[in-house]
């Protein structure tokens, strides 16, 4: 039998505003943990920038593989109007990953990256920010699930969370969450990996379906290198998978280092 699998998760990378002690100290933490894939969420770059999305690129090449990547709101051009309505994703596609729904599959895990950014979504808090997913997406999502081996750890990741650490409401979650879950919940699946908020936690997602018992674990990954705003811990997450529990572990960087803050054990089977 082979070893338990190991999800590094990280997040919100924010090139070019980060440190090379950081950069140092992630790389580090990572290759020790030697994990069974690494997820990263998005917002890779500050600005979508193609120097940006190259520092990036080039830092993604020290990192342990096999890498699932997808982008976040910031990966999408902000006041270049043309190019966010019409080349929303080319960069991203040009200079990280062409595929914006890859597929990790081995006998343990079932992990699916999916694409959240939108050119422009109706919010209060701002039409740049927010993203959705359409109904031609959730399709995917639901048959690359459904076809999963029995027993797997079925694992979405995408950059917009399903909750907020504050509240139980919809407050700064991807738009559109309930039918979001209700596919989800279809899908039997057992976790979303997201960031954007630069905070690591996990919560369960509310249940939506009348006999639902199954309840998807959310697990939020901070900013792993971002030096942006200077009150945000630097964290990413560890999480532990042995066919019944999950251990879900955040690393969080103390100056020097990634040092372990906490785990929290979640029984999924
Ligand atoms: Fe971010
Ligand atoms: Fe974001």
């Amino acid at each position: 039998m082979g070893r338990m699998p190991l999800i590094a998760h990280i997040s919100d990378l924010h090139f070019p505003y980060t440190t090379a002690v950081l950069e140092q100290a992630l790389r580090r933490a990572l290759a020790e943990a030697n994990p069974t894939l690494l997820a990263i969420s998005g917002d890779l770059t500050q600005r979508a920038r193609p120097r940006q999305f190259e520092l990036a690129r080039q830092y993604l090449q020290t990192l342990p593989r096999p890498q699932l990547v997808i982008p976040g709101n910031h990966d999408v051009p902000l006041y270049d109007v043309f190019r966010r309505f019409f080349r929303k994703s080319q960069r991203f596609r040009e200079h990280i990953s062409e595929d914006l729904e890859p597929v990790y599959q081995d006998d343990s895990l079932c992990v699916v990256g999916v694409d959240s950014t939108r050119a422009f979504t109706l919010d209060p808090h701002g039409f740049w920010k927010n993203g959705s997913l359409s109904a031609q997406q959730l399709e995917t999502i639901r048959g690359r699930f459904l076809a999963a081996p029995g027993g797997a750890l079925k694992v979405l990741v995408m950059h917009h969370p399903l909750v907020n650490p504050w509240d139980q409401t919809a407050r700064d979650t991807v738009r559109g969450r309930r039918r979001i879950i209700e596919v989800l919940e279809q899908a039997k699946v057992d976790v979303v990996l997201s960031g954007h908020l630069h905070l690591g936690y996990s919560a369960h997602a509310p249940v939506f379906m009348p006999q639902g018992k199954h309840k998807i674990l959310c697990i939020q990954a901070g900013t792993a290198t971002s030096t942006r705003l200077r009150d945000e811990a630097n964290t990413f997450n560890l999480l532990n998978w042995d066919g019944m529990t999950l251990a879900v572990t955040i690393m969080r960087f103390n100056g020097t280092d990634f040092v372990r803050e906490r785990t929290l054990e979640y029984r999924l089977r």
